[in-house]
């Protein structure tokens, strides 16, 4: 399978969605976010530095998650594709991720983005509070989330636009149509 950049707002399923893409095509994932999480329960230096960040519902560096998901990338087996969940999260990590890949003589490969209501992704936020108790599912730090999200993130699509990458899927109130709309596309590449 080819790349895939799984993009979209807090709680728009892009954990959700990549667990189905690993199960039906078998391919690697990256989380920046479990990669983090995992950093903070081992305690670590970076772990750390990420709380603070994670906590307050901002974007980590661009420097140092750019030399984390290099690491990450490669301590994967090549060639049977990644989805990248959660990153690029601005302009500069896409950049580095192009330039990164095409050192490898990697390909991008596509961008899916999920296009989920505020008021949906809300309410399955603070659903996940309690199910399961993410230290940042909390509304304080979720509105933060979403406007970090509208300024840095969201103009990223344009970019890919431009690479001719972005393929948008929109949420019409059932997972199935979704993820459905989502193979149906992913089984042509
Ligand atoms: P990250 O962990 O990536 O969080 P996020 O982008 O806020 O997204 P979530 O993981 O909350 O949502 P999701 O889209 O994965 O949805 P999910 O499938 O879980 O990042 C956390 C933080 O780490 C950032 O704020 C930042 O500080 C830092 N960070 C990470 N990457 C970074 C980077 N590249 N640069 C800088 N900083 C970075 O679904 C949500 C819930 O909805 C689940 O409980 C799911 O079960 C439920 N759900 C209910 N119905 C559905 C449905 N129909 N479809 C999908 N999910 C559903
Ligand atoms: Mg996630």
């Amino acid at each position: 399978m080819k790349n895939i950049i799984i993009f979209g707002a807090p709680g728009s399923g892009k954990g959700t969605y990549s667990d189905e893409i690993v199960k039906r095509y078998g391919m690697g994932h990256i989380s920046t976010g479990d990669v983090l999480r995992a950093q903070i329960k081992a305690g670590t230096e970076l772990g750390k530095t990420a709380k603070g960040y994670i906590d307050n519902g901002q974007l980590l560096p661009d420097s140092l998650m750019i030399d984390i998901l290099a690491d990450t990338y490669d301590s994967l087996p090549a060639g049977q594709g990644v989805i990248f969940d959660g990153f690029p999260r601005t302009i500069a990590q896409a950049e580095a991720l192009k330039q990164m890949l095409a050192e490898r003589k990697h390909d991008m490969g596509v961008m899916v983005e999920l296009v989920v209501d505020e008021e949906t992704l809300l309410a399955r936020l603070l659903n996940r509070a309690i199910e399961q108790g993410r230290a940042d599912d909390n509304e304080e730090t979720i509105k933060k989330r979403f406007a970090v999200y509208h300024a840095q993130t969201e103009p990223l699509a344009e970019w890919f636009e431009k690479e001719g990458m972005r393929h948008t899927f929109t949420w019409k109130g059932s997972k199935e149509q979704m993820l459905g709309e989502i193979f149906a596309f992913l089984d042509t590449l």
